[in-house]
């Protein structure tokens, strides 16, 4: 069977998005009533970190755990990545220890390479340009909190402040699905050209929409979900405290105020870690309308579904399994 990757949210057709909605949610209701389905057992799962994270490490290495399979923790300096060892090298040498990689990486190229020379599954856990993990479980929390409406067509949701590769994965995996997405940021924040194209490429198809404006009462008209990320920039080009204030504050703050021109049981989201007092007030991040935390929960049940999507064992046939059997039996009985 061909190996697949995933690397930026442009991996995934509709269908794909559906199916692992579908199966993060059966699989997140078996663990709630107590069914460990051991559908990764055997299986290990190599995690290369270049910069920190707490949600993203922590629901790869559970979801593993779970479902009976195992994470291996590399972080920087404990591997010989980023010593002499290349990139290259160090994919060739994974594929032949584990299962599936995963990368949380400071530049997307990097995660490019990683995923060109192994010959098993690797998954984008974060880079400069794509965060497609957690995007799964964003449109899983929007599926879980959809107010009341059948179809993703009827949604409508706005990302407040800067163009980051949340922002960027966000707008491809809504639009994708067919919803109405608005960014509502300060020019020289906006989407690149690129993504936008693709964005709108992606609304012919659906029946969604794209919108970017700088009028508050128009991006928050009628909407159902509300979402913010840090004003930091991007790795290679981060803003000072002051720099970030002077451009976002206190314009794209999210704030009571600003919900309140949304629709009246308008959800707020927030990848997380929050930058409390900046991008958002404490009275919106702890507020009725938050669904932060259910997000941040759902990463995990993401992290099942993507898991199981690749490596998981519906895709090993039996054959396979009861060929290896046979083979350690009969060498078994020959040696002992
Ligand atoms: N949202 C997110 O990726 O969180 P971490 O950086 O903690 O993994």
């Amino acid at each position: 069977m061909e190996k697949r990757d995933l690397i930026t949210t442009e991996c995934y057709d509709k269908e794909d998005i559906l199916k692992m909605i579908r199966l993060g949610t059966t699989l997140k209701k078996c663990i709630k009533e107590g069914y460990y389905p051991p559908l990764l057992a055997h299986k290990t799962l190599g995690m290369i970190f270049e910069q920190s994270s707490t949600r993203t490490r922590v629901a790869f290495e559970t979801a593993m755990e779970q479902l009976g399979g195992h994470a291996q923790y590399l972080a920087p300096g404990q591997i010989q990545l980023g010593g002499h060892e290349t990139m290259a090298d160090t994919a060739k040498v994974l594929s032949r220890m584990v299962d599936v990689i995963m990368a949380r990486v400071d530049e997307h190229r990097t995660v490019q390479e990683l995923a060109k020379y192994a010959t098993i599954p690797v998954i984008n856990a974060m880079s400069d340009y794509n965060h497609p993990t957690q995007e799964i479980g964003d449109i899983t929390t929007i599926f879980e909190h959809k107010c009341g409406c059948t179809k993703f067509n009827d949604l409508k949701i706005v990302f407040v402040g800067d163009a980051t590769q949340v922002c960027a994965s966000l707008a491809m995996v809504t639009t994708k699905v067919g919803m109405h997405f608005v960014h509502y940021g300060p020019a020289g924040h906006h989407l690149s050209e690129e993504i936008q194209s693709k964005v709108k490429a992606n609304c012919k198809e659906s029946g969604g929409s794209f919108m970017v404006t700088e009028n508050e009462d128009e991006a928050m008209k009628d909407a159902d979900f509300v979402y913010t990320d840090v004003w930091y920039g991007l790795y290679n080009a981060e803003l000072s405290k002051e720099e970030r204030m002077k451009i976002f504050m206190p314009k794209y703050q999210v704030t009571s105020g600003m919900l309140a021109k949304a629709k009246d049981n308008v959800k707020f989201m927030h990848c997380l870690p929050a930058t409390r007092g900046e991008e958002v007030t404490d009275e919106v991040l702890d507020g009725p309308h938050s669904i932060a935390f259910d997000q941040a929960e759902n990463r995990l049940t993401a992290m099942r579904a993507i898991l199981v999507t690749l490596v998981g064992l519906p895709h090993y046939h039996d054959y396979k399994v009861s060929t290896a059997k046979h083979k350690l039996e009969s060498t078994l009985a020959e040696l002992f």
